[in-house]
């Protein structure tokens, strides 16, 4: 017999007409709930599960009727992030449009673009003054104030609904503001609060701790712990000195992110980054990412979330080696039962590597590491983000090609610094660590790709060659199958942002280069530009590259998530070849990422498509009843094979 409500609530909650709901709900949940439960919590996790079932079956009452329309919808397409109709787009909102409302007034902008799926950046209530770009939180519960209102919110989610479209926050859970709160109360000397964080009487613990543990930003906040003075204590802080760690080994904390979670929810939020979720979970002598618990404490929110309101999606945000993202789809057991998505930080990586050095051996060996990811689940595919770039490549996988990988990581921070001879690129060197001497990379998408340089030399075909690095960039991230992460300014080709040290809380931190300020004129001219037969500025071009990107993904179901790109090795190594089998049709993708026509031999793709393939880029038919093709410098070629 199931558990029912009845029998996991002392006192029910529930309002009767949703206790068969919330038992169905917990049929089919509880185990997982229970499970991750008990591998973190041991002793209190029975203890816990109870407290966890009263706050969702509170939050389930609580729920708005549209929300629960909401549940309805997508527990009756489960599918709905692998659809190839999804795009999303990362914005800040105060930087893309003021505040929320003004969001909501440029609601026509991200339909124009096909977007279905809007990623606001931090917007709960910050510190003050510096705050890591949001992601130190001082109230869950309120926005910033600057920003608007939790009704702003609200009223934003639902006009997002209204067009189809779907609101993604960011859930930070690793660290709070040290004004938090519950870091406020825990300098009041309040002990239940002092459990919420990691903090110790002098150096000894934390000296043990540090022999193993890296360092995030070694740049501007050295090591991972910070003497507090009102404390007396020396508090875990592996980001900013600010953002205090917090225990998750206490359930006390779970459970107030469960009980978060569930009011975001209920405000309209359709999907949580999980920020820096590979953090959490703390074990000596690791160096404290990645942690089995991590996964079982994914797993206990997830399922408490399915509980309450099933709409909600979890979006993991683990930059990590490419050995440990698998984990955040779910690995073996925890196959599917963590998060619904995740960022492919190595696809990105891979792709900015293979661009530098046109060459595609490396991705191909690094992806072809990858054990299958679980059907259910998606990964976010991106080419940018409002962070920088770190080189996450192994030594293992550079050295099965030949390279060191410390020399490969070298050469791109080299290259795309815009220092090694003969880069297109311009970036900004982000956190030198000169203990490993990594180096990591700020820059936007086309001052990486080549465009700033190439506009300032005023030659028209270094600017033709860096518009086509830009959409072969874009024609990557929206045909791998994933859900694509557009980010703010991209669309229209944003160079870097020259003032993005002029306001003091962001000069320390170079990222700012590529967080501008959306420059609505530019936005309307490249909109103008875009819609004429041939478009003549890199804006325009870009712009109307993209949409036409969009346009022919979202009409292929063979790009559905569910089916993975394989990665085809042995060909030019210039040329990135992704096979898709879906059961609609086969889908062979070829990518140039050299500045050489390159000579394919045919056979490669007609073992895959067929001998008469259509091209879905350009809708030609093509004859692949030759011996070679020839692929553009940058070119992208997406090839369908007949429907089956
Ligand atoms: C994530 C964010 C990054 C932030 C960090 C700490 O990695 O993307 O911007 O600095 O978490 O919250």
């Amino acid at each position: 017999m199931p558990p029912t409500h009845a029998r996991a609530l002392d006192a029910a909650p529930v309002d009767p007409a949703l206790t068969r709901s919330f038992d169905l709900r917990l049929a089919r949940y509880g185990d997982d709930l229970r499970a991750g439960l008990r591998a973190c919590y041991g002793d209190r996790a029975d203890e816990t599960f109870e407290r966890v079932l009263r706050i969702v079956a509170a939050a389930m009452q609580d729920r708005p009727e549209a929300l629960r329309g909401l549940d309805e919808a997508r527990l009756l397409a489960p599918d709905w992030l692998q659809d190839s109709r999804q795009i999303a787009y990362v914005a800040y909102a105060d930087r893309f449009a003021g505040t929320l409302r003004g969001v909501e007034e440029h609601l026509d902008h991200l339909e124009s673009l096909a977007v279905t799926h809007l990623h606001l950046m931090p917007l709960l209530e910050p510190r003050p003054g510096e705050s890591d770009g949001g992601y130190a939180v001082q109230d869950y519960r309120r926005v910033r104030e600057d920003l608007g209102t939790m009704e702003d919110l609200s009223s934003l989610a639902s006009s997002l609904h209204d067009r189809g479209m779907s609101l993604e926050l960011d859930l930070v859970l690793n660290h709070v503001a040290r004004e938090h709160e519950w870091a406020e109360r825990a300098r009041a000397g309040e002990q239940r609060y002092r459990d919420y964080f990691l903090t110790f009487p002098d150096r000894t613990e934390p000296d043990a701790w540090e022999a193993s543990l890296p360092e995030v930003f070694p740049d501007f906040a050295p090591g991972n712990f910070t003497w507090d003075a009102d404390l007396e204590r020396w508090v875990w802080t592996t980001f900013n000195a600010y953002q205090w760690d917090l225990d998750w080994s206490n359930p006390d904390v779970l459970c107030e992110f469960v009980e978060i979670i569930c009011f975001l929810t209920n405000q309209g939020v359709d999907m949580l980054r999980l920020d820096a979720i590979a953090f959490t979970w703390k074990r000596q002598g690791t160096n404290c990412q990645n942690l089995p618990e991590v996964h079982q404490l994914t797993r206990a929110l997830r399922a408490a979330a399915r509980i309450a309101a099933p709409a909600l999606a979890f979006k993991a945000e683990a930059i990590v080696g490419p050995q440990d993202l698998i984990g955040y789809l779910g690995r073996g057991a925890l196959s599917g039962k963590v998060s619904e998505t995740a960022y492919h930080n190595s696809y990105m990586v891979q792709l900015w590597s293979a661009l530098a050095s046109r060459d595609t051996r490396l991705l191909a060996t690094a992806l072809g590491k990858f054990p299958p990811k679980p059907a259910s689940t998606t990964w976010a595919s991106y080419v940018r983000c409002h962070d920088d770039i770190g080189w996450a490549i192994t030594d293992e996988d550079a050295a099965d090609i030949g390279l060191s990988g410390f020399g490969h990581r070298a050469f791109l921070s080299d290259f795309y610094a815009g220092e090694f001879p003969g880069s297109f690129a311009e970036g900004l060197v982000f956190q030198h660590n000169p203990t490993t001497a990594d180096k990591r990379i700020s820059g936007s998408l086309a001052s990486l790709a080549g465009l700033e340089r190439a506009v300032r030399s005023g030659d028209g075909a270094a600017i033709d060659l860096a518009v086509a690095r830009i959409l072969l960039l874009h024609a990557a991230m929206l045909g791998f199958g994933g859900l694509p992460l557009l980010y703010m300014g991209d669309e229209i080709a944003l160079l870097n942002d020259p003032h993005w040290a002029d306001d003091p809380a962001h000069a320390a931190d170079n990222r700012w280069v590529h967080r501008p300020e959306m420059p609505w004129k530019g936005v309307r001219e490249a909109a103008l530009d875009a819609d004429r037969d041939a478009p003549r500025t890199p804006a325009g071009r870009v712009l109307a590259g993209v949409r036409h990107l969009i346009a022919v993904r979202t009409s292929l179901p063979q790009l559905h998530a569910a089916v993975e790109s394989q990665v085809v090795s042995g060909a030019d190594r210039r040329l990135l070849i992704l096979r898709r089998d879906h059961p609609v049709s086969t889908m062979a993708q070829v990518l140039n990422m050299s500045e050489d026509p390159v000579e394919l031999d045919a056979g490669v793709l007609s073992g895959i498509v067929g001998d008469h393939p259509r091209e879905a880029i350009s809708g030609a038919d093509w004859s692949l009843e030759v011996p070679s093709i020839t692929v553009q410098p940058y070119q992208a070629l997406w090839f369908l094979g007949p429907e089956g």
